[in-house]
């Protein structure tokens, strides 16, 4: 979105939000864990509010969904009867079943603005309702890249591994120094992520990991690093990951790599179990490929693809935390030239601009794009070029 009042683009919803006490989340499944879990994290946040979960699935309603009841459409509409305007209805699944979800709702009379979709809701909405609520800075997430050195060469990579001519890789200082800047202006955070770039191969990968634990662990509700799973991590860092409780995404890549790496990863994750890390096994059987996308036409049409496009993701980097991820990081490969918009220098910051802050990492800037928006194909949930993931190319 292009900024069009600075500092109050959410005032109305704002004050909305600050005012709810019930949430109805419609449609259990894998989104709603996600959002629940990101509740359960920051429980004392959201005590003033009552969550019900509700599904039309009998067989659901009879055995509950994460320790909670489950209600059925029926009685949603009966409890919203008596509900006053401090409600929302958030549909939970992502893609068609969420479209349908919400088309249903408003059918049976549910007003179009007391509802939500379950993605806007986990991304948008909490941080707006930690800002206009308790006057606080709230990200849903942030990752930062230590270093984009990488063992293999994946040709969809996310990060352009294929195009980078020489990794960009920081020192120890550099990366401390980031994490001050970011938590200087940032209160509370779910998921803030070490990724790379094969953070394994970071020679402080430890003690980076262990800055953030030690100084600004109370901040954040998820801590976390991910890996290709073709790394033995040593004890020595198994034990670390363990006893700090830093959450690990195990990726499993084995539909596209040799059958040696299928031993490897077997043995991370029994290493793992061993050392009681916490993980998650991270298979998926497909990867969607965001460059090189078709040029647009004008202004507006780049403006409505990244209003469309909807990644919520970010990066810190040299003082700055990124419009969009991928467009840091095809810059940094060298797809294109970036700008001052596509960036919000942090290290000016001072509470005054909480607001501004807050809408820039909710996808507001001066232009209402990035510089890669013209060569970009799209977040997955609007694109449609799908491959195997991780398949291996030759190194340049
Ligand atoms: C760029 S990787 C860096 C971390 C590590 N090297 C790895 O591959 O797990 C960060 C995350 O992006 C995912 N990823 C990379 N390219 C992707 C693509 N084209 N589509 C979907 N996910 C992708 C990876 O699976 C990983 O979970
Ligand atoms: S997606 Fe593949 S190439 Fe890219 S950083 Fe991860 S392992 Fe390396």
């Amino acid at each position: 979105m292009k900024w069009n009042n600075k500092s109050h683009e959410f005032d109305s919803i704002g004050r909305f939000l600050a005012s709810v006490k019930h949430v109805y989340f419609y449609g259990i499944g894998g989104h709603l864990k996600e959002i629940w879990e990101c509740i359960e994290c920051g429980r004392e946040w959201f005590s003033d509010i009552s969550f019900s979960f509700v599904d039309r699935n009998e067989n659901l309603q009879s055995v509950g969904f994460c320790g909670q009841r489950i209600i059925s459409p029926r009685e949603l509409y009966e409890a919203l009867d008596k509900e006053n305007d401090r409600y929302l209805v958030v549909a939970c699944p992502l893609g068609k079943t969420g479209d349908e979800i919400r088309d249903l709702l408003i059918a049976n009379g549910v007003k179009e603005d007391k509802i939500a979709m379950g993605f806007d809701f986990l991304f948008t909405l909490i941080p707006i309702y930690f800002l206009y609520k308790y006057d606080k800075v709230f990200f849903t997430s942030q990752n930062i890249v230590p270093s984009s050195a990488c063992n293999l060469n994946c040709r969809e990579c996310l990060n352009f591994n294929p195009y980078i001519k020489k990794p960009v890789v920081y020192s120890l200082e550099n990366v401390k120094k980031d994490i001050d800047v970011f938590f200087n202006a940032v209160d509370l955070i779910w998921r803030f992520q070490v990724t790379g770039g094969e953070p394994l191969l970071y020679p402080y990968f430890k003690e980076v990991l262990e800055y953030i634990d030690d100084n600004y662990r109370d901040r954040i509700f998820r801590l976390e690093t991910v890996t290709n799973g073709t790394i033995i991590p040593n004890d020595e860092i198994c034990e670390f990951l363990a006893k700090r409780k830093i959450f690990v995404f195990l990726d499993d890549y084995t539909l596209s790599l040799q059958n040696e790496h299928k031993k490897i990863r077997k043995d991370i994750e029994r290493k793992f179990e061993s050392f009681g890390v916490r993980y998650l096994n991270n298979y998926v059987d497909r990867w969607f490929k965001i460059y090189p996308g078709t040029k647009k036409q004008s202004e507006e049409e780049l403006m409505d693809f990244f209003n469309s496009c909807a990644n919520p993701y970010s990066t810190i980097e040299n003082g700055k935390i990124s419009a969009c991820n991928y467009m840091l990081y095809a810059e940094k490969a060298g797809l294109l030239e970036g700008c001052k918009d596509d960036y919000y220098d942090l290290t000016d910051y001072d509470v005054s601009k909480k607001k501004e802050l807050i809408e820039f990492r909710l996808r507001h800037n001066n232009k209402g794009y990035t510089s890669f928006c013209n060569q970009c194909a799209g977040y997955y949930l609007i694109n449609e070029n799908w491959y195997y993931p991780a398949i291996q190319v030759e190194k340049r």
